[in-house]
């Protein structure tokens, strides 16, 4: 079993639209566009991406960020979908902070 987890500071994710495009799947770029807090939603979903990195023990680059999907549960819960595998993730954010974990089972 792995664990991986990483910590962002929203405000740097403001007005970053290219950056969405560019790191959000199909599915999260969707909801992006719906989000008020769109920093918010954008920073929890970076953070959840680079946790899963961690927790797959890879470097920033080997895994492409908009490849690693986080869809939501039918009861809102979210988790994270990769190369037809489900991961567990669990996303917060609060003021200026998001933070995420993913964890593996191997
Ligand atoms: C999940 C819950 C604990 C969020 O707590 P919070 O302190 O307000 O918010 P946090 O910042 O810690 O967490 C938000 C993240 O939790 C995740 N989340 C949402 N619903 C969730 C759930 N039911 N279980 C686990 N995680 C959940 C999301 O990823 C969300 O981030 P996102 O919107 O960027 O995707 C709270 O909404 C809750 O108790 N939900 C229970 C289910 C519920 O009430 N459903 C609504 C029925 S009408």
């Amino acid at each position: 079993m792995s664990i991986g987890i990483d910590i962002v500071y929203i405000p740097r994710f403001a007005g970053k639209e290219k950056l969405a495009t560019r790191i959000l799947s199909k599915n999260e770029l969707e909801i992006y566009h719906m989000r008020p807090n769109k920093e918010e939603f954008l920073a929890g979903r970076f953070a959840a991406k680079e946790a899963f990195l961690k927790a797959m023990k890879e470097g920033i680059g080997r895994v492409a960020f908009h490849k690693i999907d986080v869809v939501y549960k039918k009861d809102g819960r979210p988790e994270i979908h990769h190369d037809g595998n489900v991961y567990a993730v669990s996303i917060s954010h609060d003021g200026d902070y998001a933070v995420a974990v993913v964890q593996i089972k191997e």
